[in-house]
């Protein structure tokens, strides 16, 4: 390990995240209700901007009022850009913000756009003498949020989780596309005929390498990476499918952007029974293999090691994590 010790967030489950348009008051009970893990109350883009006003009431009566079920409650406030952002976060946290657990920053570019935020909500938490701090997740959404995703990681103490957004990732890379998450026909590869001439198509994942990159500039900081939204909320396996890919990069979490994600995203995004059994079958052997003096043995025909042991680790705590809520 390096001598440098990273500090982690504050752990929460953040298995699936719940958008939910501040406008659509409706919505919100059958969100409390939910299994969901983490609401976002949203101020931006499923918010038209005459109603922007009126969804901001709203989410100051729900955060006061609603039995949110203990859980964690966030807001995406509008873009740094539009003059939204600062009302957003004024009435809201003067108003409500000792149930406000974080604060959603999204198409975040820079580490600046950080520490505007976080100096707004300072004052405003020390000015209302509030004991607890909101905490930040951020929406790495455009090329200039991906290029510096390890400044704004690293940009705040607020910081918990990074969030891929796909959806406008796409639009500001200018991808060839019009479709909210999943894969395209187009990003393929084609293999060279085989003797009988006949050849593949391998669908791939073009959004592997953005994931990736938030991933590594998460988890070197200390903050849950977390999937975005899966846009057809009818296509059940495409989710789960787009899911795990997250999960297998190191994901913890992935929106909701209908309630029939919650349970999907709660499913995927916790280790299965035969996971953890297997994690703790490592540990246990690697506990036999350092009595008798070994640093690596066999498992089930596997070479395992010390690192092995890191990586049962993680699914054991995991595991614990979600056991007790
Ligand atoms: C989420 O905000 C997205 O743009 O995908
Ligand atoms: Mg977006």
């Amino acid at each position: 390990m390096s001598f440098y010790t990273i500090e982690q967030a504050p752990a929460r489950l953040n298995r699936s995240e719940l958008a939910v348009p501040g406008s659509q008051p409706s919505m919100f009970e059958k969100a409390a209700q939910s299994d969901v893990d983490v609401i976002f109350l949203d101020l931006e883009d499923a918010v038209a901007p005459d109603e922007k006003e009126q969804a901001r009431k709203n989410i100051i009566k729900a955060l006061n009022e609603i039995d949110w079920q203990g859980k964690t409650m966030s807001i995406r406030i509008n873009g740094l850009d539009t003059h939204y952002m600062y009302r957003d976060v004024v009435d809201i946290v003067e108003q409500a913000g000792e149930r406000l657990d974080l604060i959603m920053i999204p198409k975040v570019g820079t580490a600046a756009d950080v520490y505007a935020v976080d100096m707004l909500v300072t004052q405003i938490e020390d000015s209302k003498s509030y004991q607890k701090r909101i905490g930040f997740e951020h929406i790495i959404e455009t090329a200039l949020g991906m290029q510096n995703v390890s400044e704004i990681a690293a940009a705040s103490k607020r910081n918990e989780s990074l969030h891929f957004g796909v959806a406008d990732y796409a639009a500001s890379t200018r991808a060839r596309t019009t479709i909210i998450g999943g894969v395209n026909q187009d990003y393929s590869v084609l293999t060279d005929p085989a003797e009988d001439g006949s050849r593949d198509i391998h669908w791939g994942d073009m959004w592997h390498y953005a994931l990736a990159r938030m991933v590594v500039a998460a988890r070197a900081n200390g903050l849950r990476p977390i999937d975005g939204p899966f846009g057809d909320f009818q296509d059940v396996d495409g989710y789960r499918a787009a899911a795990k890919r997250a999960a297998v990069l190191g994901c913890e979490g992935k929106w909701a952007i209908h309630p029939s994600q919650i349970d999907l995203a709660n499913e995927v995004m916790s280790p299965s029974e035969a996971e953890v059994t297997k994690a703790q079958r490592i540990l246990q052997a690697m506990t036999e293999a350092a009595a008798a003096g070994k640093g690596a043995v066999s498992l089930d025909g596997r070479l395992i090691d010390y690192a092995s042991i890191r990586q049962a680790e993680v699914l054991v705590e995991k595991a614990r994590q979600i056991a007790n809520g």
